[in-house]
């Protein structure tokens, strides 16, 4: 098996630059984020909406850290644009499978860049009922404060970089990663 610096990189090492995020600053922030939610949603149970596929390793990290009971539900959504950027025009690629409608819902996003994208999903979501609305996202990029969104819980604030790894992709590669790292200038030309 393969081992970078920071343990097993999947076979990964050669293609990534330097690590922004390890794994144990990671799952340090899951638990702090998880003790701070379990204390404001005392008492209720929580609907977790995970955004797919980047939110994939977050939500099962999330879940488990959180000591409330929880439900899943899963939304795909695609922002037409290019690999790296997105342009705010959403398309459902898959719906919640349940009515949301009276459920405390809490989204759980792997990063917000411009903010474009969770904004047309809060819409669409509030529009559903839900007796509240939160999200709750693992990685935050600094042009997202420009866009009038409210995201209540957020990891960490990260630096105007392209990331991978943590469900984080680049041409679908990368999501297994257990760390958050950027990539060598060469893989994106290659
Ligand atoms: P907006 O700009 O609408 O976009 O907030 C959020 C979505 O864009 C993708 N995104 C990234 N994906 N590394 C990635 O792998 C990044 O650094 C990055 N920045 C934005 C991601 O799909 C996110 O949901
Ligand atoms: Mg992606």
């Amino acid at each position: 098996q393969a081992t970078g610096p920071l343990g097993p990189d999947h076979g990964y090492g050669p293609d990534i630059d330097h690590v922004l995020l390890s794994e144990e600053q990671i799952q340090g922030k899951i638990t702090e984020l998880a003790a701070q939610i379990a204390v404001d949603y005392a008492g209720r149970e929580v609907l977790l909406v995970g955004v797919l596929k980047g939110a994939v390793l977050f939500m099962s990290d999330f879940a488990r850290a959180l000591q409330l009971p929880t439900q899943m539900e899963f939304m795909a959504v695609s922002s037409y644009g290019s690999a790296t950027s997105s342009s705010g025009v959403v398309r459902i690629l898959k719906d919640l499978d349940r009515d949301i409608a009276g459920k405390h819902v809490l989204v759980l996003e792997d990063i917000i860049d411009s903010g474009l994208t969770l904004s047309w999903l809060l819409k669409n979501l509030g529009s559903r009922g839900p007796a509240s609305l939160e999200v709750c996202t693992l990685l935050r990029k600094p042009d997202a404060v420009k866009v009038d969104v409210p995201v209540r819980y957020i990891g960490f604030d990260i630096p105007n970089e392209f990331v991978v790894g943590y469900g984080l992709d680049y041409a679908e590669r990368y999501r297994d990663l257990p760390y958050i790292a950027t990539l060598k200038p060469e893989v994106y030309s290659s």
